[in-house]
């Protein structure tokens, strides 16, 4: 499965002000920095970063050779990547004391995509690819409908939200990641519960990531909707958020994670990326993600009790290392000695680390087999089950179902 993202590079003037400027006013900013940016350049790095494969498609100007330079370097795949006797795409920035941010665009070489150009691009990839999409280039309708012809999967940021978004038949989309401001343009509602509700009535087979601020997330297709917490930092720069979020997620799934497990690492990364300055700039690695999971505290576990705090903490040190977790990595990642952290494990989950540790495997295998193709096996293999017969006993006394009938009842695959 590959992963084309066809999107915008952009250079970021980015002002430090005190205050985003309203109409009417002039203010002094207290400084400017240029970095590299851009929706799509942004998700790209994020991808990369985030340890999957990912070809960057769209142009750059004559002014912006340095920004395919840049998604080289950090290991993106620039071959569709066309250079234009153009003036790149630009964005201007104003940054708040709070990190709030105002941008305005210049298209530049972004809107510069012709059909024939898409076509050639596209035929390098084919059925079960997946095309990631924001809406900083033009012909993203074309995109959209060549890509779904051939069978590709399509992640659609909906950003910035612009009209000619409501033509598309979002019945064509896969993955639809938006933010409240672009949910309320789409959907016309402030209500993050009634903007899922009306998606998921008109495009069933749409998965959908709505993003809200320190509010976290939800998740939403036809089975299921969840929440999830957003980390507490100290935001200097949301420029990339978003970005780092979306770029993340679609790593992880393509890289066999669970929708529960891409969202916990793309949150945390989004978190990371706000307290620095920049776009392209301030997203992580992620190996910094998963070293700051530790210490990322929920916004809403703030005021938890510390019990509370250490059951999360356990939670995500089972999250990312469900595959090869044991009581002595658990016991170094809670800073406790091996008994002492067994105790704890008792006491505020109620179970045995090991009884833990069969449920969070049987939940992560049960979430695959619904959401992938993969085979019994393969999961077997990727939640750190050694034998496939001790793994189909776990399971049935779990679930009261072998696999591969928990499959058959819930409809694996995805699209
Ligand atoms: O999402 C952040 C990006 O939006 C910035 O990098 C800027 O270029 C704008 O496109």
């Amino acid at each position: 499965m590959k992963i084309l993202n066809f999107g915008s590079c952009n250079i970021d003037f980015v002002y430090s002000v005190e205050q985003i400027v309203v109409p009417g006013e002039t203010i002094t900013t207290k400084g400017m920095e240029v970095f590299p940016g851009g929706k799509g350049l942004n998700q790209s790095i994020a991808i990369a970063r985030a340890g999957a494969s990912v070809y960057h498609a769209g142009c750059i100007g004559q002014d912006g050779v340095w920004l395919g330079e840049l998604l080289a370097e950090n290991g993106v795949d620039i071959s569709y990547l066309k250079k234009l006797d153009a003036k790149n795409g630009h964005a201007v920035i104003q940054v708040s004391e709070t990190g709030e941010n105002s941008i305005f665009l210049y298209p530049g070489s972004n809107r510069m995509l012709t059909v024939e150009f898409i076509k050639e691009v596209l035929l390098s990839f084919s059925k079960g690819d997946i095309l990631v999409l924001q809406n900083e280039v033009n012909l993203v309708d074309e995109m959209i409908r060549l890509a779904y012809e051939k069978g590709m999967q399509i992640l659609l940021n909906p950003a910035p939200f612009t009209q000619e978004l409501k033509r598309i038949d979002f019945n064509m989309i896969s993955y639809l990641v938006l933010n409240e401001v672009e949910a309320k343009c789409f959907t016309g509602t402030e209500d993050a519960e009634e903007s899922i509700a009306y998606l998921l009535e008109h495009y069933p087979d749409m998965r959908v990531i709505l993003t809200l601020g320190k509010k976290g997330c939800i998740y939403a297709d036809r089975e299921q909707v969840m929440s999830y917490p957003a980390f507490c930092v100290d935001a200097v720069d949301t420029t990339a958020a978003g970005d780092t979020f979306t770029g993340y997620f679609i790593a992880m799934l393509a890289q066999g994670k669970s929708v529960r497990e891409a969202i916990g690492l793309a949150t945390a990364a989004s978190a990371l990326a706000v307290s620095k300055m920049g776009a392209a700039t301030s997203i992580p690695t992620k190996s910094e993600v998963e070293k700051a999971m530790f210490d990322l505290k929920p916004y809403e576990v703030e005021k938890k009790s510390r019990e509370a705090q250490i059951s999360e903490k356990i939670d995500r040190y089972l999250s990312i290392h469900l595959q090869d977790a044991n009581m002595d990595g658990l016991a170094e990642a809670l800073g406790y000695t091996k008994v002492y952290a067994g105790e704890l494990v008792k006491k505020v989950t109620n179970e045995s680390f090991s009884a833990l540790l069969q449920k969070k495997r049987c939940a992560c295998a049960a979430g695959l087999l619904c959401e992938t193709d993969l085979s019994v096996t393969d999961i077997i293999n990727r939640v750190g089950y050694e034998n496939e017969s001790f793994f189909r006993k776990v399971f049935k006394e779990m679930y009261g179902e072998n696999p591969l009938q928990y499959r058959k009842k819930r409809g694996a695959g995805r699209k």
